[in-house]
C-alpha cells in the first residue's frame, strides 16, 4: 500500500522542510492537487511549483503524482509531464473525449490516471480501463482538504477493485483520496485500495510529521 501524502494542507512557507521531513520518514508517492477556480471552487497551484519541488522529490527517488482538479485539463497535460509528474489523473468529468486525453497524457511518456467524484458511477471509466495506470476514487467532493470520508467510497473501491481483477488489469493503481485516517486507512486497503492520499492525516497543523506517518503505518501493520 502507498501512502502519497498530499501537501494542500502542509507549510507553504517551509515547504523543502515539510518535504524532507515526509521522505525522511520513508514516503515515496507525493500527491500534488491541482485546482483551477472553476472545475473546483478552490485555486491551488500549478506546474511552476511542481518543478521547485522536483530536485528534493528527485533526491529521494519520490513518484510525483499530479490531481488535476481543472476544467479542460488536455490544455495543460504537457506542462505537468515537463515539471517532471510521473503519473497525470484527470477528471472524468473535465474531459469530453477521455480516451483522447489518456492517449495524450500516454503519448508524452507519463502514467495516466482518472478520478471520479463520489456522484460519478464507475461506468463513467469502464471502457478505458486497459488503458489506465491508475484510476482515483474520490471520497470527499473535491476542492478542500480535511473534509469527512463519505462511507459510500467503500463499496465503491470494492467495485472497481472487483472490474479490475476481472480483467486482469493487477498494476492499475487503485487510489483512494478524501478523509483518509489512521482510524480508516486499513479499511481502505482491505477493501481494495492500493494507494491513499492522506493530506490532513499527515500535514496536521502543529503535528510532527514523522510521527503522523509512523501513525498510518501502524494502522497499516507494517
Ligand atoms: C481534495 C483533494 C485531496 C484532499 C486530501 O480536493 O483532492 O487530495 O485534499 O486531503 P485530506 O486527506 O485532508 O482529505
Ligand atoms: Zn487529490
Amino acid at each position: 500500500m502507498h501512502i502519497a501524502p498530499s501537501i494542500l494542507t502542509a507549510d507553504f512557507a517551509h515547504m523543502g522542510d515539510e518535504l524532507t521531513a515526509i521522505f525522511e520518514a520513508g514516503i515515496r508517492w507525493l500527491h500534488l492537487d491541482v485546482m483551477d477556480g472553476r472545475f473546483v471552487p478552490n485555486i491551488s497551484f500549478g506546474p511552476m511549483l511542481i518543478r521547485s519541488l522536483r530536485p528534493i522529490a528527485e533526491q529521494y527517488g519520490v513518484v510525483l503524482d499530479a490531481h488535476l482538479m481543472i476544467a479542460d485539463p488536455d490544455r495543460y497535460v504537457e506542462d505537468f509531464a515537463a515539471a517532471g509528474c510521473e503519473y497525470i489523473t484527470v477528471h472524468a468529468e473535465a474531459c469530453t473525449h477521455l480516451h483522447r486525453t489518456i492517449q495524450h497524457i500516454r503519448a508524452l511518456g507519463k502514467k495516466p490516471g482518472v478520478a471520479l467524484n463520489p456522484a460519478t458511477p464507475l461506468s463513467a471509466i469502464e471502457e478505458v480501463l486497459p488503458d489506465l495506470s491508475l484510476a482515483l476514487i474520490m471520497s470527499v467532493n473535491p476542492g478542500f482538504g480535511g473534509q469527512r470520508f463519505i462511507p459510500a467510497s467503500l463499496d465503491k473501491i470494492r467495485r472497481l477493485r472487483a472490474m479490475l481483477d476481472e480483467r486482469g488489469l493487477n498494476d492499475v493503481v487503485l487510489q483512494i483520496d478524501g478523509g483518509v485516517n489512521k482510524d480508516l486507512i486499513a479499511t481502505v486497503r482491505d477493501a481494495g485500495a492500493t494507494c491513499a492520499v492522506t493530506g490532513s492525516a499527515v500535514y496536521a497543523p502543529g503535528r510532527n510529521r514523522a510521527e503522523t506517518v509512523a501513525e498510518l503505518r501502524q494502522a497499516l501493520g507494517e
